[in-house]
């Protein structure tokens, strides 16, 4: 298979260092029969055709044509699905755009029933995601929903009720599970070189490129996003329960909105700041879309449909969500956890400890040593195209490390095995599970293909988290009324 394009990647996200890889390592990448001769393809339709929906149109248009079509768009925004119809025209070569019919969300089950669609795949804004899924599963389709499952407890319990009312499919695209290095944590866990997890120390740092995205659009908004606790939480709240095979019981939190905003910046004397990016020049904070063809298709030149504004100042009114959390989760079968996000960092990535009865297990990630920025004044979106950028030589480089030390024993490398695609190379082993699964040449022995449950335990933490900072006391699991044992 080849290498897909990083079309799922926001641009503002660090490039993944293992992508020049096509084959991947031995024990991360499966293997799949032959698809039946004869057998049907599944027809797909894309519900939300944002920037995130491009890999799955690059999958199903391509690695995945065998298996996979597409038969519809639905989105509220006609702009954006007719630049997928130009991109699926294109892959499939078809010498123009694809054609394919265009429906809104209220639309959805008469799509279903016209478009004699299979399944759907769900990658709107997060607190869509539960009427979309539990509507899709009632008109009849299988679902495939980007993360975070739902922003609340009643989002969770209407997808556990669709799920148990309709007995349809759901996978959880938890792609994070899929990098081989936090595949290979899992590994050492499941072991037993470490023991009995007791406690995990987890920090994770998005930048002030990556991380000051999340201030200038939806995701501002707790309604939207449930916060960073859910939006972005949720991978690390999913990568803990399955890296120590539990789920979380009580969880105490506390956050502030200590950096983006226009009161953070009025202390800070930052002065007047431009309503948004596009235009402005010599701001690191500004993110000008008419530097990216694809974020200018997408949302510059779609905005006179919908009013959607994908650059706004990360220092403009309006914005509830935190920049600084601190968590502390406990786990059902005894273990602990230390948790901190930051979204204004000099540098991205993680610093994951695993404490056990018998040693320890560490895994440090840096995925953008330090943010550049061009002589222009602006941030350098892509630091990979300038090998000679500060980025790649500075003493903070690029890279990954896991380490296991046994007690009475001196520490030991844990080699990672490469990947393939985006996002720690996991993005491409990722769609192979979500397209091909049933052809799968035995089952997974790292168990990374998720379900709805997953999702639900994942974004339960977060869930408990906001209730916490709410309430200002540690919330248990069982309290959020989710109706199921997780
Ligand atoms: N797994 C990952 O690493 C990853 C990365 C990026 C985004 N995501 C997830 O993917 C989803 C989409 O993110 P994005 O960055 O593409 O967002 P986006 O805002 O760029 O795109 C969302 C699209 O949904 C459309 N939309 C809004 N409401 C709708 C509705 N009710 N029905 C149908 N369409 C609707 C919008 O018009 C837009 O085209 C989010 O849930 C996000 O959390 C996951």
């Amino acid at each position: 298979m080849t290498e897909p394009a990083l079309t799922d990647q926001n641009p503002t996200a660090p490039r993944p260092s293992t992508s020049s890889s096509t084959t991947g390592g031995p024990g991360v990448v499966p293997s799949f029969a032959d698809v039946p001769a004869g057998r049907p393809r599944t027809r797909f339709a894309v519900v939300g055709t944002g920037h995130r929906a491009g890999m799955y149109v690059t999958a199903i248009t391509g690695d995945h044509a065998d298996v996979a079509e597409l038969v519809a768009w639905c989105d509220t925004n006609p702009g954006r699905m007719d630049f997928y119809d130009a991109e699926a025209g294109a892959a499939l070569g078809l010498g123009g755009p694809a054609g394919l019919p265009q429906y809104g969300p209220e639309d959805l089950e008469r799509m279903v029933a016209e478009q004699r669609v299979d399944a759907v795949v769900v990658t709107t804004p997060d607190f869509t995601h539960a009427e979309l899924v539990a509507r899709a599963q009632a008109a009849g389709v299988d679902v495939v929903v980007e993360k975070p499952l739902a922003t609340t407890a009643e989002g969770c319990r209407t997808i556990i009720e669709s799920v148990a009312a309709t007995g349809r499919d759901l996978t959880m695209t938890f792609n994070y599970r899929y990098a081989p290095r936090n595949s290979s944590l899992r590994e050492v866990i499941a072991s037993g070189a470490i023991g009995t997890p007791t406690s995990v120390h987890f920090e994770w740092v998005l930048d002030t490129v990556h991380g000051a995205d999340y201030f200038r659009r939806w995701h501002r908004r707790q309604r939207n996003s449930g916060s960073l606790l859910i939006h972005k939480a949720a991978h690390h709240f999913d990568l803990v329960n399955w890296w120590l095979d539990d789920a979380p019981a009580r969880v105490f939190a506390s956050a502030g909105l200590q950096f983006y905003g226009d009161e953070n910046a009025a202390e800070r004397g930052l002065g007047e700041r431009p309503e948004r990016g596009t235009g402005v020049t010599g701001d690191p904070w500004a993110l000008d879309l008419t530097r990216d063809p694809r974020l200018q298709a997408l949302y510059l030149d779609s905005e006179h449909h919908d009013g959607y504004l994908r650059d706004r100042d990360v220092f403009t009114p309006g914005i509830d969500i935190h920049d600084n959390m601190a968590l502390v989760v406990d786990y059902r079968r005894g273990a602990r956890m230390s948790y901190s996000l930051n979204a204004h960092s000099p540098w991205e990535g993680y610093n994951v400890a695993v404490n056990g009865t018998q040693g320890r297990a560490e895994l440090t990630v840096v995925e953008r040593g330090a943010v550049e920025v061009a002589p222009d004044g602006r941030v350098v979106l892509d630091a990979s195209a300038n090998p000679e950028a500060p980025g790649a030589t500075a003493s903070r480089p690029e890279g990954e490390r896991l380490l296991v030390q046994r007690h009475w024993e001196p520490a030991r490398d844990v080699a990672i095995p490469a990947g393939i695609g985006g996002h720690g190379g996991g993005d491409a082993i990722l769609l192979m599970d979500v397209f091909r699964r049933d052809l799968r040449l035995g089952p997974d022995p790292l168990g990374r293909a998720a379900g709805y449950l997953d999702g639900v335990r994942a974004v339960a933490v977060g869930v408990a988290a906001n209730q916490s900072l709410a309430t200002g006391r540690a919330v248990g699991i069982d309290e959020l009324g989710l109706g199921v044992e997780l």
